[in-house]
């Protein structure tokens, strides 16, 4: 068989372990070949497609970011994008394909899916907002590192009784921020799925401080919403709309950090984690997952089993159609929620 991959949408540590595990198991238990494709469906559109095989992918593993480069591209949106697509995927004898990434890369990959592109989907981002799979890779190394920078923030909020906020990354789900929340014993969590005012926030801060507690840890998702009429808009770096209608998000650390200063007098203290928390080497949990969605991924195109997205559920690999995964986000888990807010305040 002959098959190429591509990456889409924003990095993600693990991508170059899916990767590694599709041109390994495509080789091996295949004889197949497989074609790389650059920088998402932008590399497809223009035929930016190369061989990838066993040489370019060794030792790639423990590599943060995708060896064949993403990109934001939406084909739809390009002038005769789908026909490019198709073209070069009989130009370049491609007989499957399969596509790495979120929401707007699978929302494509369903779309294509559709017109009779043989594709199989593989559920990436670090949100972890995907539907039909319990995680997606590249969650836990940024569940991890905005954990550690929540603890290296407590000894420092502790040392000059300061209120720290943490902004994380979660556009439309705050599970980043629940689970590096509850890991880190932050006092607040403010979620996009829950919107909290202002007022509430700093009632937690004062209930902890008349615990004797002089200092707090506030985590932020960047698409958290407050109550607070004055607030209540979506808090964005940029209005401009990328190809899938996304704007920049980012800002409302620094937005809460000044309202509670202003409403409760505490010095507070912002810090916005950003893209630190998508680069960088995979932890060994991303890792393992990144090669079974691989291995798993290029075992449904062998089959034959087109239009489906490689899942975990529970601790076993299974497969679900794309149109279930892209029908709506994952958010998060109210129990999990419910859960953490047990030690706010
Ligand atoms: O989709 C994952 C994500 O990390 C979001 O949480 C964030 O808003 C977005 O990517 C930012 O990505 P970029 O800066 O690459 O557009």
């Amino acid at each position: 068989m002959r098959i190429a991959i591509l990456t889409g949408g924003g990095d993600c540590p693990g991508l170059n372990a899916v990767i590694r595990a599709v041109v390994r198991q495509t080789f091996h238990s295949y004889s197949g070949e497989v074609l790389g494709i650059s920088d998402g469906w932008a590399g497809l559109i223009e035929g930016r497609i190369s061989p990838l095989d066993l040489r370019a992918v060794s030792g790639i593993l423990p590599k943060g970011g995708t060896i064949l480069g993403t990109s934001r591209t939406n084909p739809f949106k390009v002038e005769g994008g789908v026909e490019k697509i198709l073209k070069n995927m009989q130009e370049f004898c491609i007989e499957a394909l399969i596509a790495v990434g979120g929401e707007d890369t699978l929302g494509v990959a369903s779309k294509l899916s559709d017109l009779g592109l043989k594709l199989v989907g593989v559920p990436k981002t670090i949100d972890n907002d995907l539907s039909g799979t319990d995680y997606t890779f590249g969650f836990d190394t940024a569940v991890n590192v905005a954990t550690e920078a929540i603890d290296r923030l407590h000894t420092t909020a502790e040392s000059h009784n300061r209120v720290m906020v943490v902004e994380v990354m979660g556009r439309h789900t705050g599970w980043i921020a629940v689970e590096a929340g509850m890991a880190g014993g932050a006092d607040v969590v403010l979620i996009p799925e829950i919107p909290i005012s202002v007022d509430e926030v700093c009632k937690l801060i004062l209930q902890r401080h008349s615990r004797g507690k002089d200092f707090s840890l506030v985590v932020v998702a960047e698409g958290a919403k407050f109550q607070d009429k004055e607030m209540s808009k979506m808090i964005v770096q940029d209005e401009k709309l990328d190809a899938f209608g996304h704007v920049r998000l980012g800002g409302i650390g620094g937005i809460l950090a000044r309202a509670i200063e202003e409403k409760i007098g505490f010095e507070t203290r912002y810090t916005v984690l950003g893209h630190v928390q998508r680069g960088g080497t995979p932890t060994a949990f991303d890792r393992v997952l990144g090669t079974r969605f691989g291995v798993a991924a290029a075992d449904l195109v062998a089959r034959g089993e087109f239009g489906k997205m490689v899942s975990l559920q529970g601790n076993k690999i299974r497969s679900v159609d794309l149109k279930e995964a892209v029908g709506k986000l994952k958010t998060v888990d109210m129990e999990l929620y419910e859960m953490a807010s047990i030690f706010f305040g």
